[in-house]
């Protein structure tokens, strides 16, 4: 299945399923961008607007995007707020928005489903002003090389995988710099009930396109 038709088909109990990932994601973006005010953030790949009231309280303008439009009906029913634009969108296509535009760029749970970050963090660099912020925040690889991907269940309560792709740190931090932009932080985090000892749930990075 293509991959905005699962997340048209995962829409109606993507808030309501059982998803530590999804939970533990909404508190590292709220831990990650604490505060603004900033003029413009462009949240990439928002889904049903999980995070999106967090970033209209640091932002005078959200743009976000999405290319399922099951997700952006639920997120646009759920957020009735004037300063955020929702747009449905291939993040893999040109960005709708203006290049240099933009104080800081989010992604949340969307890479995995991103063939090559290459192209798509060079779309979040040019919508970047200079000094604006990019944040990342995915399923863990090491999750990944356990088999872990995003999947929702169906009416018969069986899982069903969505399209992922394996993304190592390396490939993040290689393409980071490969779209010119500087690391600034990089951490991993685990939900309260994770064991410790297992593998993080969660990878973030903090890059910043020099000023
Ligand atoms: C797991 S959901 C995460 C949604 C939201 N960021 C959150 O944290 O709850 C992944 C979202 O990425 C979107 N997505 C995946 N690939 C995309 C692409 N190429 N262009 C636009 N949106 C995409 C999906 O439609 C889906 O809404």
């Amino acid at each position: 299945m293509r991959i905005d038709a699962a997340y048209d088909a995962w829409a109606p109990s993507y808030d309501s399923q059982l998803n530590r990932t999804r939970d533990l994601d909404a508190q590292v973006a709220r831990t990650l961008t604490p505060s603004g005010p900033l003029a413009l953030l462009i949240e990439a790949g928002c889904g049903t607007g999980k995070n999106t009231t967090h970033y209209a309280g640091t932002s005078s303008a959200v743009l976000a995007l999405d290319f399922s439009a099951g997700m952006l009906a639920i997120a646009r029913e759920r957020i009735g707020l004037a300063q955020v634009q929702f747009e449905q969108a291939d993040l893999q296509a040109a960005w709708p928005c203006v290049p240099a535009s933009a104080d800081r760029v989010c992604f949340h749970l969307v890479l995995e489903h991103i063939a090559d970050l290459v192209p798509v963090l060079g779309h979040a660099a040019t919508a970047l002003k200079p000094g604006g912020q990019l944040i990342i925040s995915e399923l863990h690889p090491a999750r990944q090389y356990r088999g872990g991907q995003a999947h929702y269940l169906d009416a018969a309560g069986n899982p069903v995988p969505v399209t992922a792709h394996l993304h190592h740190l390396r490939d993040y931090l290689q393409a980071i710099a490969a779209v010119g932009l500087q690391l600034q932080a990089v951490d991993e985090h685990w939900h309260a009930q994770d064991d410790r000892q297992g593998p993080p749930r969660l990878l973030s990075l903090v890059a910043q396109r020099p000023g």
